[in-house]
C-alpha cells in the first residue's frame, strides 16, 4: 500500500518502536498521528520527522491509564479528520516498568490489562467510524509472543500477581480481541491483525526489566510495517504474526468462548454499550 497521504495514528510513538515508525512513516509521505504522554518528546520527534511538501505530523497527548483520556483522544482525532488509513495499537507497559508490584489504572483495573489492552480496544471502537470511511483501511494491534491465558475468575490479578504473568495476559488480550473484532468487521474493508514484532528489542521497557536486548527497533518496525502497509497482506484479518510471519498463538486464542467472555467484561469495563 502507497502510504504517501494516508492517515495513521500509532500509539506510544514517543518513545521505542512506535518512534520508529512514526519517523518512518512521515519519511513516506503520510499524515502522521503522533501520541504519547511527553509534550516536550512529541515536539523533538515533530522536528526531526516533519518534511517539507508532506502533511505535519500532529501530536495528541493522553495517557492510557485512564479511559476518560482515551476516550478524549479518540474525540480529538474524530474532530480533527475525517478518514483514519490505519491505527496502530503500540502503547505498553512492559512487566517491570516502575517496579515488580501490582498497579492499577485510574479507573481501578489492573494496569497492564488497562493499558495495553483495554485502552487499545476501546479506541478501536471509537476510531470505527473513521476507519470504515478509509476502507480499505487496517488496525494493527502490537501484542507479543509473551502470552498467558486470562483467568476470568481474577482478570485483575488480585491474587499471585507478577508483572510477567500481568503483560502476558494483557498481550494475548490483544490477540483474542484482534480475532473477534476481524469477525465483527467481515464485509467492512476493515481488516484487524497482530504481531509479535522482534524479541527484547532496545527499548525502554526491555531496559526497565533488566533484560540485554537481542532485536533492534529497525527488525520489530519492519515488521509493523508490513502489517500496517504490506500488500501481501491486503484484505486478510484476525491473524497472529511472529514478526514477518503468520503464526499461532496461545490456544486461548481460538477459543471462541474464552473471546466472548473477555468481550463481553471489555464492554462491560469500557461502558462502550452506553456510548
Ligand atoms: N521491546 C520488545 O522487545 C517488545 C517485544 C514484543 C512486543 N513489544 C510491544 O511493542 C510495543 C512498543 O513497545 P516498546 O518496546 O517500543 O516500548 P517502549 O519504548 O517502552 O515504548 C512504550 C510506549 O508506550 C507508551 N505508554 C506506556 N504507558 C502509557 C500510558 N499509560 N499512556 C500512554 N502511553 C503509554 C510510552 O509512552 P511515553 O513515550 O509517554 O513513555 C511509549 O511511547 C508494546 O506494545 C510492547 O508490548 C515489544
Amino acid at each position: 500500500m502507497e502510504m504517501a497521504g494516508r492517515t495513521v495514528l500509532i500509539t506510544g510513538s514517543t518513545d521505542g518502536v512506535g518512534r520508529y515508525l512514526a519517523a518512518e512513516l512521515a519519511a513516506s509521505g503520510a499524515r502522521v498521528l503522533i501520541h504519547g504522554r511527553d509534550k516536550a518528546r512529541a515536539k523533538t520527534l515533530i522536528e526531526q520527522v516533519r518534511r517539507p511538501g508532506s502533511s505535519e505530523p500532529s501530536f495528541y497527548q493522553a495517557d492510557l491509564s485512564s479511559l476518560a483520556e482515551v476516550r478524549k483522544l479518540a474525540e480529538a482525532v474524530l474532530a480533527d479528520h475525517t478518514r483514519l488509513d490505519v491505527f496502530v495499537s503500540n502503547a505498553g507497559i512492559g512487566s517491570q516498568n516502575e517496579g515488580p508490584a501490582r498497579q492499577t489504572s485510574r479507573d481501578g483495573h489492573e494496569l497492564r490489562f488497562a493499558v495495553n489492552y483495554l485502552a487499545g480496544f476501546l479506541l478501536a471502537h471509537l476510531l470505527l467510524p473513521l476507519l470504515k470511511a478509509a476502507a480499505p483501511s487496517r488496525i494493527v494491534n502490537v501484542a507479543s509472543l509473551g502470552q498467558r491465558p486470562i483467568d476470568f475468575d481474577d482478570v485483575m490479578i488480585t491474587r499471585g500477581y507478577n508483572g510477567a504473568r500481568a503483560y502476558a495476559q494483557s498481550k494475548l488480550a490483544q490477540i483474542m480481541f484482534t480475532i473477534d473484532l476481524s469477525e465483527q468487521l467481515e464485509g467492512t474493508g476493515v481488516t484487524v491483525n497482530s504481531l509479535h514484532p522482534a524479541t527484547y528489542m532496545n527499548t525502554t521497557m526491555v531496559r526497565a526489566g533488566g533484560v540485554t536486548p537481542v532485536s533492534t527497533v529497525e527488525q520489530g518496525g519492519e515488521a509493523i510495517l508490513h502489517l500496517v502497509s504490506g500488500d501481501d497482506v491486503a484484505g486478510k484479518s484476525g491473524l497472529f504474526f511472529n514478526g514477518m510471519n503468520e503464526a499461532r498463538a496461545n490456544p486461548q486464542a481460538y477459543d471462541a468462548a474464552a473471546r466472548q467472555r473477555l468481550r463481553a467484561l471489555s464492554v462491560e469495563l469500557t461502558r462502550l454499550a452506553a456510548g
